[in-house]
Protein backbone atom coordinates (compact mmCIF):
# COMPACT_ATOMS: atom_id res chain seq x y z
CA UNK A 1 0.00 0.00 0.00
CA UNK A 2 1.47 3.75 -1.17
CA UNK A 3 2.65 5.83 1.99
CA UNK A 4 3.76 9.24 1.89
CA UNK A 5 6.96 10.50 3.65
CA UNK A 6 7.04 14.63 4.10
CA UNK A 7 9.19 16.75 5.50
CA UNK A 8 7.81 19.63 7.01
CA UNK A 9 9.03 23.38 6.81
CA UNK A 10 9.15 24.34 3.49
CA UNK A 11 7.26 27.23 2.14
CA UNK A 12 5.48 26.23 -1.37
CA UNK A 13 5.80 29.01 -4.08
CA UNK A 14 5.48 29.18 -7.76
CA UNK A 15 2.77 27.97 -9.69
CA UNK A 16 0.46 24.98 -9.69
CA UNK A 17 -2.42 23.86 -12.20
CA UNK A 18 -5.85 22.82 -11.48
CA UNK A 19 -6.66 20.04 -12.97
CA UNK A 20 -11.03 18.91 -14.03
CA UNK A 21 -13.33 18.61 -11.46
CA UNK A 22 -13.65 15.10 -10.24
CA UNK A 23 -17.08 15.60 -8.81
CA UNK A 24 -18.20 16.83 -12.21
CA UNK A 25 -16.91 14.04 -14.45
CA UNK A 26 -18.56 11.29 -12.84
CA UNK A 27 -22.05 12.85 -13.71
CA UNK A 28 -20.83 13.90 -17.07
CA UNK A 29 -19.75 10.67 -17.82
CA UNK A 30 -22.86 8.88 -16.43
CA UNK A 31 -24.60 11.42 -18.60
CA UNK A 32 -22.85 9.94 -21.88
CA UNK A 33 -25.82 6.74 -20.98
CA UNK A 34 -28.51 9.24 -22.59
CA UNK A 35 -27.36 9.19 -25.91
CA UNK A 36 -26.03 6.30 -28.37
CA UNK A 37 -23.57 8.84 -29.81
CA UNK A 38 -20.16 9.65 -28.98
CA UNK A 39 -19.77 11.98 -25.90
CA UNK A 40 -16.39 14.03 -25.46
CA UNK A 41 -15.24 15.31 -22.47
CA UNK A 42 -12.17 17.17 -22.11
CA UNK A 43 -10.42 18.15 -18.87
CA UNK A 44 -11.18 15.08 -17.36
CA UNK A 45 -8.97 14.40 -14.66
CA UNK A 46 -6.82 11.27 -14.34
CA UNK A 47 -7.72 9.80 -10.46
CA UNK A 48 -8.88 6.51 -9.64
CA UNK A 49 -12.73 7.31 -9.11
CA UNK A 50 -12.91 8.49 -12.96
CA UNK A 51 -11.04 4.90 -13.33
CA UNK A 52 -13.46 3.31 -11.01
CA UNK A 53 -16.14 4.92 -13.22
CA UNK A 54 -14.73 3.96 -16.60
CA UNK A 55 -14.80 0.56 -15.43
CA UNK A 56 -18.51 0.81 -14.36
CA UNK A 57 -19.48 2.18 -17.73
CA UNK A 58 -17.46 -0.65 -19.28
CA UNK A 59 -18.96 -3.51 -17.36
CA UNK A 60 -22.33 -2.26 -19.18
CA UNK A 61 -20.77 -2.51 -22.55
CA UNK A 62 -19.90 1.62 -23.27
CA UNK A 63 -16.74 2.21 -24.97
CA UNK A 64 -14.52 4.84 -23.01
CA UNK A 65 -11.06 6.16 -24.50
CA UNK A 66 -8.34 8.25 -23.54
CA UNK A 67 -7.17 10.51 -26.33
CA UNK A 68 -3.61 12.32 -25.18
CA UNK A 69 -2.44 15.49 -27.20
CA UNK A 70 0.52 18.03 -25.92
CA UNK A 71 0.39 21.02 -27.08
CA UNK A 72 4.27 22.27 -27.47
CA UNK A 73 5.54 24.89 -24.79
CA UNK A 74 4.97 28.06 -25.99
CA UNK A 75 2.00 27.81 -28.34
CA UNK A 76 -0.71 30.51 -28.06
CA UNK A 77 -3.07 29.75 -25.01
CA UNK A 78 -5.84 31.83 -24.27
CA UNK A 79 -5.05 32.72 -20.25
CA UNK A 80 -1.38 33.33 -19.05
CA UNK A 81 -2.42 30.37 -16.85
CA UNK A 82 -3.36 27.80 -18.75
CA UNK A 83 -1.50 24.75 -18.71
CA UNK A 84 0.04 23.55 -21.89
CA UNK A 85 -1.84 19.82 -21.62
CA UNK A 86 -5.03 18.79 -23.64
CA UNK A 87 -6.34 15.85 -23.90
CA UNK A 88 -9.99 14.06 -24.37
CA UNK A 89 -12.03 10.95 -23.20
CA UNK A 90 -14.91 9.56 -25.83
CA UNK A 91 -17.73 7.69 -24.27
CA UNK A 92 -19.97 5.84 -26.63
CA UNK A 93 -23.11 3.97 -25.00
CA UNK A 94 -24.40 3.08 -28.30
CA UNK A 95 -24.69 -0.66 -26.90
CA UNK A 96 -25.34 -0.82 -23.34
CA UNK A 97 -25.55 -4.77 -22.70
CA UNK A 98 -25.51 -5.11 -19.73
CA UNK A 99 -27.64 -2.29 -17.82
CA UNK A 100 -26.23 -3.44 -13.92
CA UNK A 101 -24.28 -1.58 -11.49
CA UNK A 102 -22.83 -4.25 -10.00
CA UNK A 103 -21.66 -4.00 -6.05
CA UNK A 104 -17.77 -4.82 -6.59
CA UNK A 105 -17.74 -1.32 -8.18
CA UNK A 106 -20.39 0.67 -6.43
CA UNK A 107 -18.63 -0.53 -3.33
CA UNK A 108 -15.49 1.36 -4.14
CA UNK A 109 -17.47 4.56 -4.98
CA UNK A 110 -20.75 5.66 -3.69
CA UNK A 111 -21.00 7.79 -6.64
CA UNK A 112 -21.72 4.72 -9.03
CA UNK A 113 -25.31 5.49 -8.03
CA UNK A 114 -25.21 8.68 -10.66
CA UNK A 115 -25.96 5.75 -13.52
CA UNK A 116 -29.69 5.29 -11.94
CA UNK A 117 -31.76 8.03 -13.29
CA UNK A 118 -29.23 7.49 -16.66
CA UNK A 119 -29.72 3.97 -17.21
CA UNK A 120 -33.54 3.91 -16.74
CA UNK A 121 -34.20 6.98 -18.68
CA UNK A 122 -32.60 5.13 -21.70
CA UNK A 123 -32.79 1.92 -21.75
CA UNK A 124 -36.19 1.64 -19.14
CA UNK A 125 -34.33 -0.54 -16.64
CA UNK A 126 -31.50 -0.30 -14.27
CA UNK A 127 -29.99 -3.16 -11.84
CA UNK A 128 -27.82 -0.80 -8.94
CA UNK A 129 -26.32 -2.17 -6.20
CA UNK A 130 -27.13 -0.40 -2.80
CA UNK A 131 -23.69 1.68 -1.73
CA UNK A 132 -23.02 -0.03 1.75
CA UNK A 133 -22.03 3.30 4.51
CA UNK A 134 -18.90 4.70 4.24
CA UNK A 135 -16.10 6.44 6.48
CA UNK A 136 -17.87 9.84 6.77
CA UNK A 137 -21.79 8.49 7.08
CA UNK A 138 -24.81 6.44 6.33
CA UNK A 139 -25.23 8.24 3.01
CA UNK A 140 -28.21 7.11 1.70
CA UNK A 141 -29.61 7.21 -1.62
CA UNK A 142 -33.34 7.51 -0.66
CA UNK A 143 -33.78 10.83 -2.40
CA UNK A 144 -32.84 9.24 -5.70
CA UNK A 145 -35.51 6.37 -4.88
CA UNK A 146 -38.44 8.85 -4.21
CA UNK A 147 -37.81 11.02 -6.84
CA UNK A 148 -37.90 8.56 -9.70
CA UNK A 149 -40.66 6.98 -8.22
CA UNK A 150 -42.36 10.13 -8.27
CA UNK A 151 -41.51 10.23 -12.29
CA UNK A 152 -43.57 6.97 -12.62
CA UNK A 153 -40.49 4.24 -12.09
CA UNK A 154 -40.98 0.59 -10.28
CA UNK A 155 -38.53 0.63 -8.02
CA UNK A 156 -37.60 -2.80 -6.07
CA UNK A 157 -35.08 -3.82 -3.77
CA UNK A 158 -33.41 -7.26 -3.27
CA UNK A 159 -30.92 -9.16 -2.52
CA UNK A 160 -28.57 -5.66 -2.34
CA UNK A 161 -29.48 -4.65 -5.21
CA UNK A 162 -31.90 -2.26 -6.61
CA UNK A 163 -34.53 -3.21 -9.65
CA UNK A 164 -35.72 0.02 -11.27
CA UNK A 165 -38.54 -0.14 -13.97
CA UNK A 166 -40.26 2.15 -16.16
CA UNK A 167 -41.35 2.13 -19.85
CA UNK A 168 -40.80 5.92 -19.83
CA UNK A 169 -40.59 8.12 -17.18
CA UNK A 170 -42.71 11.50 -16.93
CA UNK A 171 -41.87 14.81 -15.93
CA UNK A 172 -43.89 15.81 -12.05
CA UNK A 173 -42.99 18.00 -9.17
CA UNK A 174 -40.03 17.37 -6.71
CA UNK A 175 -39.66 18.47 -3.82
CA UNK A 176 -36.17 17.23 -2.32
CA UNK A 177 -36.25 17.01 1.25
CA UNK A 178 -33.02 17.67 1.79
CA UNK A 179 -30.41 18.86 -0.71
CA UNK A 180 -28.38 16.31 -2.33
CA UNK A 181 -25.63 17.03 -5.44
CA UNK A 182 -25.40 13.72 -6.40
CA UNK A 183 -29.62 13.65 -5.98
CA UNK A 184 -30.31 16.18 -8.12
CA UNK A 185 -27.70 14.87 -11.03
CA UNK A 186 -29.11 11.43 -11.28
CA UNK A 187 -32.93 13.17 -11.26
CA UNK A 188 -31.91 15.69 -13.81
CA UNK A 189 -30.31 12.90 -16.31
CA UNK A 190 -33.68 11.25 -15.38
CA UNK A 191 -35.85 13.77 -16.10
CA UNK A 192 -34.05 14.94 -19.41
CA UNK A 193 -35.81 12.47 -21.73
CA UNK A 194 -38.90 12.11 -19.40
CA UNK A 195 -42.27 12.64 -20.59
CA UNK A 196 -43.31 16.20 -20.09
CA UNK A 197 -41.94 18.63 -17.97
CA UNK A 198 -40.46 18.11 -14.70
CA UNK A 199 -40.12 20.99 -11.72
CA UNK A 200 -37.13 20.26 -9.15
CA UNK A 201 -37.01 22.12 -6.19
CA UNK A 202 -34.58 22.61 -3.24
CA UNK A 203 -32.28 21.33 -5.79
CA UNK A 204 -27.88 21.23 -5.28
CA UNK A 205 -26.71 24.64 -6.26
CA UNK A 206 -23.19 23.36 -6.77
CA UNK A 207 -20.98 24.10 -9.78
CA UNK A 208 -20.71 20.81 -10.51
CA UNK A 209 -25.14 20.79 -11.33
CA UNK A 210 -24.18 23.39 -13.55
CA UNK A 211 -21.44 21.77 -15.15
CA UNK A 212 -23.64 18.55 -15.88
CA UNK A 213 -26.30 20.23 -17.05
CA UNK A 214 -24.21 22.49 -19.71
CA UNK A 215 -23.15 18.90 -21.24
CA UNK A 216 -26.74 17.76 -21.43
CA UNK A 217 -28.09 21.17 -23.01
CA UNK A 218 -25.29 20.63 -25.79
CA UNK A 219 -26.39 17.27 -26.01
CA UNK A 220 -30.09 19.28 -26.51
CA UNK A 221 -31.39 18.98 -23.46
CA UNK A 222 -33.86 21.79 -22.19
CA UNK A 223 -33.29 22.83 -19.12
CA UNK A 224 -33.70 26.13 -16.93
CA UNK A 225 -32.20 27.39 -13.55
CA UNK A 226 -29.18 24.55 -13.12
CA UNK A 227 -26.99 26.24 -10.36
CA UNK A 228 -30.44 27.05 -8.75
CA UNK A 229 -32.43 25.66 -6.25
CA UNK A 230 -35.32 25.63 -8.68
CA UNK A 231 -34.60 23.54 -11.94
CA UNK A 232 -37.36 22.87 -15.24
CA UNK A 233 -36.53 20.15 -17.75
CA UNK A 234 -38.91 19.96 -20.55
CA UNK A 235 -38.05 16.49 -21.54
CA UNK A 236 -37.23 15.37 -24.93
CA UNK A 237 -37.43 12.01 -27.02
CA UNK A 238 -33.35 11.53 -27.52
CA UNK A 239 -30.29 13.41 -27.11
CA UNK A 240 -26.89 13.65 -29.08
CA UNK A 241 -23.55 13.56 -29.02
CA UNK A 242 -21.40 16.54 -27.88
CA UNK A 243 -18.02 17.32 -26.58
CA UNK A 244 -17.73 19.66 -23.34
CA UNK A 245 -14.80 20.62 -21.15
CA UNK A 246 -15.33 20.07 -17.29
CA UNK A 247 -14.83 23.22 -14.80
CA UNK A 248 -12.09 23.11 -12.85
CA UNK A 249 -11.98 21.25 -9.87
CA UNK A 250 -12.77 24.00 -6.98
CA UNK A 251 -12.00 21.64 -4.05
CA UNK A 252 -8.36 20.95 -5.41
CA UNK A 253 -8.09 24.98 -6.23
CA UNK A 254 -9.05 25.08 -2.25
CA UNK A 255 -6.55 22.49 -1.19
CA UNK A 256 -3.60 24.38 -2.54
CA UNK A 257 -5.05 27.77 -1.02
CA UNK A 258 -4.89 26.60 2.21
CA UNK A 259 -1.16 24.58 1.34
CA UNK A 260 0.03 28.07 0.17
CA UNK A 261 -1.11 29.16 3.52
CA UNK A 262 -0.42 27.46 6.05
CA UNK A 263 2.97 26.70 5.13
CA UNK A 264 3.71 30.90 4.63
CA UNK A 265 4.62 30.52 0.70
CA UNK A 266 3.46 32.84 -1.96
CA UNK A 267 1.87 30.35 -4.45
CA UNK A 268 -0.12 31.37 -7.36
CA UNK A 269 -3.07 28.79 -8.13
CA UNK A 270 -3.66 28.69 -11.61
CA UNK A 271 -6.79 27.02 -13.97
CA UNK A 272 -8.95 27.54 -11.10
CA UNK A 273 -12.30 28.92 -11.33
CA UNK A 274 -12.06 31.44 -8.70
CA UNK A 275 -15.75 32.49 -9.51
CA UNK A 276 -16.37 28.89 -7.56
CA UNK A 277 -14.04 29.84 -4.51
CA UNK A 278 -15.81 32.53 -2.83
CA UNK A 279 -16.47 30.83 0.58
CA UNK A 280 -13.29 29.62 1.06
CA UNK A 281 -11.24 32.51 -0.42
CA UNK A 282 -13.34 35.05 1.98
CA UNK A 283 -12.51 32.58 5.09
CA UNK A 284 -8.45 32.52 4.53
CA UNK A 285 -8.74 36.22 4.61
CA UNK A 286 -10.48 36.48 7.58
CA UNK A 287 -7.84 33.69 8.97
CA UNK A 288 -5.04 36.28 7.96
CA UNK A 289 -3.66 34.75 4.52
CA UNK A 290 -2.99 37.29 1.73
CA UNK A 291 -5.61 36.45 -0.97
CA UNK A 292 -5.51 38.13 -4.15
CA UNK A 293 -7.75 37.02 -7.41
CA UNK A 294 -5.22 37.41 -10.27
CA UNK A 295 -8.33 36.97 -12.76
CA UNK A 296 -10.95 34.10 -13.44
CA UNK A 297 -9.15 31.16 -13.55
CA UNK A 298 -6.30 32.33 -10.81
CA UNK A 299 -5.23 33.23 -7.22
CA UNK A 300 -2.30 34.45 -5.46
CA UNK A 301 -1.94 33.12 -2.03
CA UNK A 302 0.71 34.60 0.86
CA UNK A 303 2.35 34.10 3.51
CA UNK A 304 0.38 36.03 6.44
CA UNK A 305 2.60 37.68 9.39
CA UNK A 306 0.53 35.41 11.82
CA UNK A 307 -2.62 33.38 11.39
CA UNK A 308 -5.67 34.20 13.28
CA UNK A 309 -8.72 31.92 14.52
CA UNK A 310 -11.69 32.06 12.60
CA UNK A 311 -15.23 29.66 12.70
CA UNK A 312 -15.95 27.55 9.68
CA UNK A 313 -19.82 25.82 8.94
CA UNK A 314 -20.06 23.74 6.12
CA UNK A 315 -23.01 24.64 4.00
CA UNK A 316 -24.51 23.44 0.58
CA UNK A 317 -22.73 26.13 -2.41
CA UNK A 318 -22.52 28.49 -2.08
CA UNK A 319 -21.16 28.05 1.53
CA UNK A 320 -18.64 26.96 2.71
CA UNK A 321 -17.63 23.50 1.20
CA UNK A 322 -17.59 20.29 3.78
CA UNK A 323 -14.86 18.90 1.37
CA UNK A 324 -12.82 21.53 2.76
CA UNK A 325 -13.30 21.66 6.02
CA UNK A 326 -10.93 18.96 6.54
CA UNK A 327 -7.96 20.93 4.88
CA UNK A 328 -9.23 24.15 6.57
CA UNK A 329 -9.00 22.34 10.21
CA UNK A 330 -5.48 21.55 9.25
CA UNK A 331 -4.64 25.62 9.01
CA UNK A 332 -6.55 25.98 12.16
CA UNK A 333 -4.35 24.37 14.09
CA UNK A 334 -1.37 27.32 13.02
CA UNK A 335 -3.55 29.99 13.39
CA UNK A 336 -3.71 31.90 16.89
CA UNK A 337 -7.04 31.66 18.71
CA UNK A 338 -9.69 29.27 19.20
CA UNK A 339 -11.84 28.04 15.58
CA UNK A 340 -14.60 26.45 15.76
CA UNK A 341 -15.35 24.61 12.97
CA UNK A 342 -18.66 23.03 12.53
CA UNK A 343 -19.37 19.88 10.17
CA UNK A 344 -23.41 20.37 8.73
CA UNK A 345 -23.64 18.25 5.76
CA UNK A 346 -21.95 14.79 7.36
CA UNK A 347 -21.99 13.05 10.11
CA UNK A 348 -18.96 11.33 11.38
CA UNK A 349 -17.01 13.69 9.20
CA UNK A 350 -13.96 14.00 11.72
CA UNK A 351 -12.04 10.95 11.12
CA UNK A 352 -8.85 13.43 10.61
CA UNK A 353 -9.07 14.78 14.06
CA UNK A 354 -7.64 12.22 15.45
CA UNK A 355 -4.88 11.61 13.34
CA UNK A 356 -4.04 15.48 13.68
CA UNK A 357 -4.48 14.99 17.42
CA UNK A 358 -1.66 12.29 16.89
CA UNK A 359 0.88 14.81 15.35
CA UNK A 360 0.21 17.84 18.34
CA UNK A 361 -2.77 19.28 17.27
CA UNK A 362 -5.41 20.88 20.28
CA UNK A 363 -8.97 19.80 18.80
CA UNK A 364 -11.99 18.73 20.49
CA UNK A 365 -15.09 17.12 19.29
CA UNK A 366 -18.45 17.31 20.56
CA UNK A 367 -21.07 16.90 18.36
CA UNK A 368 -21.03 18.17 14.97
CA UNK A 369 -18.11 20.41 16.44
CA UNK A 370 -14.46 20.75 16.76
CA UNK A 371 -12.37 23.44 18.64
CA UNK A 372 -9.71 23.98 17.27
CA UNK A 373 -6.90 25.86 19.48
CA UNK A 374 -3.68 27.12 18.09
CA UNK A 375 -1.18 27.57 17.24
CA UNK A 376 0.56 24.01 17.61
CA UNK A 377 4.08 23.17 16.58
CA UNK A 378 2.56 19.68 15.32
CA UNK A 379 5.31 17.28 15.02
CA UNK A 380 6.29 14.28 12.76
CA UNK A 381 4.02 10.79 13.24
CA UNK A 382 2.95 8.02 11.34
CA UNK A 383 -0.44 8.64 10.26
CA UNK A 384 -3.35 6.62 8.80
CA UNK A 385 -5.70 8.49 5.71
CA UNK A 386 -9.36 7.35 6.31
CA UNK A 387 -11.36 9.46 3.54
CA UNK A 388 -10.15 11.39 0.47
CA UNK A 389 -10.04 14.93 2.08
CA UNK A 390 -9.13 13.61 5.38
CA UNK A 391 -6.04 12.62 3.60
CA UNK A 392 -5.60 16.08 2.03
CA UNK A 393 -5.82 17.31 5.59
CA UNK A 394 -3.04 15.34 7.05
CA UNK A 395 -0.61 16.17 4.17
CA UNK A 396 -1.14 20.09 4.91
CA UNK A 397 -0.45 19.45 8.38
CA UNK A 398 3.07 17.50 7.87
CA UNK A 399 3.71 20.92 5.36
CA UNK A 400 4.18 22.18 8.29
CA UNK A 401 5.16 19.59 10.72
CA UNK A 402 8.52 18.95 12.47
CA UNK A 403 10.19 16.05 11.04
CA UNK A 404 9.33 13.30 8.80
CA UNK A 405 5.63 12.53 8.87
CA UNK A 406 4.47 8.94 7.16
CA UNK A 407 0.71 9.05 5.42
CA UNK A 408 -0.30 5.75 4.92
CA UNK A 409 -3.50 4.60 2.90
CA UNK A 410 -2.84 7.21 0.36
CA UNK A 411 -5.43 5.22 -2.12
CA UNK A 412 -7.69 7.37 -0.51
CA UNK A 413 -6.15 10.85 -1.88
CA UNK A 414 -5.80 9.14 -5.26
CA UNK A 415 -9.24 8.66 -5.62
CA UNK A 416 -9.66 12.48 -6.35
CA UNK A 417 -6.20 14.31 -6.36
CA UNK A 418 -4.07 13.55 -9.69
CA UNK A 419 -0.75 13.77 -9.19
CA UNK A 420 -1.21 15.43 -5.89
CA UNK A 421 2.85 14.75 -4.63
CA UNK A 422 4.30 15.82 -7.78
CA UNK A 423 2.07 18.85 -7.90
CA UNK A 424 3.23 19.74 -4.10
CA UNK A 425 6.93 18.68 -4.95
CA UNK A 426 6.83 21.06 -7.87
CA UNK A 427 6.11 24.20 -5.90
CA UNK A 428 9.19 23.21 -3.45
CA UNK A 429 7.47 20.61 -1.04
CA UNK A 430 9.48 17.69 0.46
CA UNK A 431 6.84 14.64 -0.40
CA UNK A 432 7.27 11.43 -2.20
CA UNK A 433 5.61 8.63 -2.23
CA UNK A 434 6.72 5.20 -1.08
CA UNK A 435 5.14 2.01 -3.19
CA UNK A 436 3.87 2.14 -7.16
CA UNK A 437 3.04 5.83 -8.45
CA UNK A 438 -0.65 5.38 -9.10
CA UNK A 439 -1.57 5.79 -12.88
CA UNK A 440 -4.51 4.73 -13.82
CA UNK A 441 -3.78 4.96 -17.66
CA UNK A 442 -0.79 5.34 -19.60
CA UNK A 443 1.08 8.52 -18.56
CA UNK A 444 2.78 8.70 -21.40
CA UNK A 445 1.26 11.46 -23.81
CA UNK A 446 1.07 10.44 -27.41
CA UNK A 447 -1.18 11.79 -30.42
CA UNK A 448 -2.61 8.32 -30.96
CA UNK A 449 -5.46 7.35 -28.91
CA UNK A 450 -5.20 4.79 -25.63
CA UNK A 451 -7.75 2.72 -24.07
CA UNK A 452 -9.17 5.40 -21.07
C1 LIG B 1 -21.49 15.06 -3.18
C2 LIG B 1 -20.02 15.06 -3.51
C3 LIG B 1 -19.20 15.03 -2.22
C4 LIG B 1 -19.64 16.14 -1.29
C5 LIG B 1 -21.15 16.14 -1.08
C6 LIG B 1 -21.63 17.34 -0.29
C7 LIG B 1 -19.96 13.93 -5.64
C8 LIG B 1 -19.57 12.74 -6.42
N1 LIG B 1 -19.73 13.92 -4.32
O1 LIG B 1 -21.74 13.84 -2.50
O2 LIG B 1 -17.83 15.18 -2.57
O3 LIG B 1 -19.02 15.97 -0.03
O4 LIG B 1 -21.83 16.16 -2.34
O5 LIG B 1 -21.25 18.52 -0.91
O6 LIG B 1 -20.43 14.91 -6.20
N2 LIG B 1 -28.73 12.44 1.67
C9 LIG B 1 -29.87 11.77 2.05
N3 LIG B 1 -30.56 11.05 1.10
C10 LIG B 1 -30.17 11.00 -0.21
C11 LIG B 1 -29.02 11.71 -0.59
C12 LIG B 1 -28.32 12.42 0.37
O7 LIG B 1 -30.25 11.79 3.23
O8 LIG B 1 -30.85 10.34 -1.02
C13 LIG B 1 -27.98 13.21 2.68
C14 LIG B 1 -26.57 12.68 2.88
O9 LIG B 1 -26.52 11.63 3.81
C15 LIG B 1 -25.86 13.92 3.38
C16 LIG B 1 -26.55 15.06 2.62
O10 LIG B 1 -27.79 14.52 2.18
O11 LIG B 1 -26.04 14.10 4.74
C17 LIG B 1 -25.80 15.57 1.42
O12 LIG B 1 -25.40 14.48 0.62
P1 LIG B 1 -25.23 14.59 -0.95
O13 LIG B 1 -25.28 16.02 -1.37
O14 LIG B 1 -26.16 13.65 -1.60
O15 LIG B 1 -23.75 14.06 -1.12
P2 LIG B 1 -23.25 13.29 -2.37
O16 LIG B 1 -24.03 13.76 -3.55
O17 LIG B 1 -23.13 11.87 -2.07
Amino acid sequence: MDKFVVRGGNPLIGTVHISGAKNSALPCMAAAILTEDEVTLENVPRVRDIETERRLLASMGAQVELHAIVTPAGSPSSSAYESTSREHTTISCRTLTDPVARYEIVKTMRASSLVLGPLIARTGVAHVAMPGGCAIGGRPIDLHIKGLEQMGATITQEHGYLEARATRLRGTQIVFDKITVTGTEDLLMAAVLAEGETLMENCAREPEVADLAALLTAMGAQIEGAGTATIRVRGVTGLHGARYRINPDRIEAGTFLVAGAITGGDLIVANCNTAHLGAVIAKLREAGARVDVLGPDAARVRSAEKLSAADISTEEYPGFPTDMQAQYMALATQADGVSVVRENIFENRFMHVQELVRMGANIKVEGSAATVRGPSQLSSAAVMCSDLRASASLVLAALVAEGETIIDRVYHMDRGYERFEQKLSSVGAQIHRMGNVFAPRDEKSSPVSQPA
